[in-house]
């Protein structure tokens, strides 16, 4: 037993293990249930009574021996395992991803999609490629007016007794909503536009426009102009005076465009107002009684009014930025000046 438990230590001595698989393999060899060392425990209740005290000091000395051993190849085995493992630094917090931002002209939509919808407004949404009933048609324009000419307008199908074209403004959501939305309608129609103009820094082929649009009886010019004043009053300031200006639009009678006043100037006379003190923002009305008849709306019995404005125009009186362009580019180095509008 004396030479079984020195070559014992000799061989852990000269146990060499790479893994934490070995160092496991080695315990099991020594220490497991069949291992060596438990069979020498097993052995030892042979040996004679004389010679007990001197071989249970030896065998309790090996079996510590060998789990201090163990316990130092497993930190051998641990640390080489660290050594070979990515020395990243796993704790570091990640790279922030660049948080985008809106698009100023989805900025100011909201804003003014938002203010309505705070006087009791519905949204309504319209195709874009739309046919000439929707566009012209259902809306008073006359057969030969111009607004339907190549020059101005996209056409899908010309040619076609219906063509179907780009929409050139919003009104046609009026038409859209009037056909199918019992009354009242309060809504207001945000969407992109399209008009056959060479692009420059005060007309672009794409723009945006909000359509809005109220039908119930008794309906006057005065709601008209109350709508509008509030609007504005919130868009621009509680300070904002507004003007109406008479105007014609095939699908409106009366018809009017709306001034500001300019709250760079505040209405003395700059060069955002051109002098004028004024700033134009929007064409609006009392709807035609022919475009509510064409939606089967008994304009005896109902009466509308209707405006429309620009949302990149708005933008622009908003923020001074005075070439279309910019809204179309994507620059980003534009688009992140107004990243710190709205939240995120
Ligand atoms: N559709 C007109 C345009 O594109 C804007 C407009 C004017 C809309 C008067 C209206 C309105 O609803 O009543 O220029």
């Amino acid at each position: 037993m004396k030479e079984q438990i020195e070559q014992i230590l000799a061989e852990l001595g000269d146990l060499q293990t790479k893994t934490m698989k070995d160092v496991e393999d080695a315990r099991v060899r020594f220490l497991g249930k069949k291992g060596e060392i438990t069979k020498l425990f097993e052995e030892f209740r042979t040996v004679a009574p004389e010679m007990k005290k001197e071989f249970g000091k030896k065998l309790n000395e090996l079996k510590q021996q060998a789990a201090a051993r163990i316990e130092e190849l497993k930190a051998n085995a641990e640390q080489a395992a660290m050594d070979a493992a990515p020395k990243e630094d796993l704790t570091m917090p990640g790279e922030p991803y660049q948080l985008g931002s809106r698009h100023p002209v989805s900025i100011v939509r909201k804003e003014i999609v938002d203010i309505f919808r705070k006087f009791g407004y519905d949204v309504a949404e319209g195709p874009e490629i739309e046919d000439d009933y929707h566009v012209f048609e259902a809306l008073n324009f006359a057969p030969n007016h111009p607004a339907r000419d190549m020059q101005d307008t996209f056409f899908v199908s010309a040619g076609h007794p219906n063509p179907l074209l780009l929409r050139t403004h919003t009104s046609s959501v009026q038409v859209r909503t009037m056909e199918k939305q019992s009354l009242p309608i309060r809504v207001v129609c945000p969407g992109r536009v399209f008009r056959n103009e060479a692009i420059s820094a005060r007309a672009h082929c794409i723009f945006h426009q909000i359509e809005g649009l109220y039908v119930d009886e008794n309906v006057t010019f005065a709601d008209l102009k109350q709508a509008i004043l509030l609007f504005a009053r919130e868009m621009f300031g509680p300070e904002t005076k507004i003007r109406m200006r008479p105007s014609y639009f095939p699908f409106t009678e009366p018809s009017a465009e709306v001034d500001v006043s300019c709250n760079i100037c505040k209405g003395k006379g700059c060069n955002i107002c051109k002098g004028t003190g004024w700033l134009e923002i929007l064409g609006c009305g009392m709807v035609d009684p022919n475009v509510l008849e064409a939606s089967g709306i008994d304009s005896k019995k109902y009466s509308g009014f209707a405006f429309g404005m620009g949302v990149e125009r708005i933008a622009m009186l908003k923020w001074q930025v005075n070439d279309l362009r910019h809204y179309f580019e994507n620059d980003l180095r534009f688009l992140k000046e107004f990243s710190t509008c709205v939240e995120v």
